[in-house]
């Protein structure tokens, strides 16, 4: 597997998109979010995400040039048109206009619809706390893209629907939950399969509903499903998903999931909220803090170094890959070099 100093493979990911028509600004928005996905340890949402949009370029369903457009603006809140644009470029604009109305009015919600895949979405709620203000971001599929069983259920009807919150601390970095609300987002497991990897106990079932370890299984026909979050209690994880549903596609209008709901499009919701407007955003970042310092004092199981908090696992990979260079799958490495020949694009040395 190759292996690539960070700022190298944003480079190359930059050009790429921008070999497809994608604007060297926004291609550098979608880039940097890419490689902070790989930096962060989620691969999933990482450079390899570069194939599929340069496809949905090419196939027109993304339109590279698309910005958000703000189609109603009320006190607390607005209404975005993703105008299909990249989704990494319309998600920070939300956010920022989120941010924008919760100092006016301390509070900002912000919907969008016709945009694709958002990607990583701790992002959005990361740039909400680093404001001083919790974050929160709900995403659907625009309803298509089903692959997750509802609770009891036999057939696939939902979408991975993540869920990211945020709030910023004392003397350290933001904390930042951001998790699909499956066991596995389908990426880990699209992952597993093109390593020729087995999927790990409780990720999926198969076609009939039983449960494998068979990665290949999600994709075959008729296909396996991924499993609500929650293991014997999967219910929770299925409730959390359907209300995200609600939020991310329905309340958007990008769609909920319904019969014959044809992906790509990813539906959004985005609100920050305003701190210093409830309490000292001192007083607050210092709960924040002691919080944390609490859960980290905790005595720990056998084998557990320490208990972490949201977002600490992936600063702990970032600084490790920094150093180290990312790697990339030789799968996705050769399809990589595929574009570059088609752009004429150098690829980077490895590190
Ligand atoms: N845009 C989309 O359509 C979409 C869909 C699904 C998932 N995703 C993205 O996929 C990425 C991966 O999702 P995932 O479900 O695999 O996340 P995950 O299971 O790796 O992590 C979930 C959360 O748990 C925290 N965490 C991990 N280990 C911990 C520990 N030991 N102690 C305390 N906290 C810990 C992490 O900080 C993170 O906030 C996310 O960035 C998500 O935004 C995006």
């Amino acid at each position: 597997m190759p292996t690539f100093a960070a700022a190298d493979l944003e480079q190359l990911a930059s050009q790429l998109l921008q070999g497809a028509g994608t604007p060297p600004e926004l291609a550098a928005i979608v880039a940097d979010h890419l490689i902070e996905a790989n930096l962060a340890g989620h691969d999933s949402h990482g450079v390899l995400r570069v194939l599929q949009y340069v496809d949905f370029i090419q196939n027109g369903h993304i339109k590279p040039a698309g910005k958000a457009r703000v189609v109603e603006r009320f006190t607390a809140g607005a209404v975005i048109d993703g105008s299909h644009g990249l989704g990494q470029v319309i998600g920070r604009e939300a956010t920022l206009l989120a941010i924008e109305i919760a100092r006016e009015c301390g509070m900002g919600g912000v919907t969008v619809r016709n945009c694709h895949h958002t990607g990583r979405i701790g992002t959005y709620t990361l740039m909400i706390a680093e404001a001083g203000m919790i974050g929160m971001c709900f995403v659907n599929s625009g309803g298509g893209a089903q692959a997750v069983l509802p609770f009891g259920g036999m057939k696939r009807r939902l979408s991975t629907n993540p869920i990211s919150i945020s709030a910023p601390q004392a003397d350290g970095p933001p904390l930042v939950v951001d998790m699909s609300t499956t066991v596995a987002p389908e990426g880990k497991v699209r992952a597993k399969y093109q390593a020729g990897k087995p999927a790990p106990d409780g990720w999926l079932v198969d076609s009939e509903g039983r449960p494998t370890n068979d990665a290949s299984l999600l994709y075959a026909d008729p296909p396996g499903a991924l499993v609500p979050l929650g293991g014997s209690v999967g219910y929770k994880g299925y409730c959390l998903a359907l209300m995200i549903d609600i939020l991310a596609g329905v309340l958007t209008g990008a769609g909920g999931c319904a019969p014959d709901r044809a992906y790509p499009g990813d539906g959004l919701f985005v609100m920050a909220i305003d701190i210093a407007r409830f309490q000292p955003l001192a007083d607050f970042s210092q709960r924040v803090r002691d919080l944390a310092e609490y859960m980290h004092a905790t005595p720990t199981m056998p084998g557990v170094d320490r208990v972490l908090v949201p977002g600490e696992i992936e600063l702990q990979r970032k600084a490790a890959l920094l150093e180290s260079g990312l790697y990339v799958e030789d799968g996705t490495w050769n399809m990589l070099l595929v574009l570059c020949e088609k752009f004429g694009v150098t690829p980077p040395a490895e590190k």
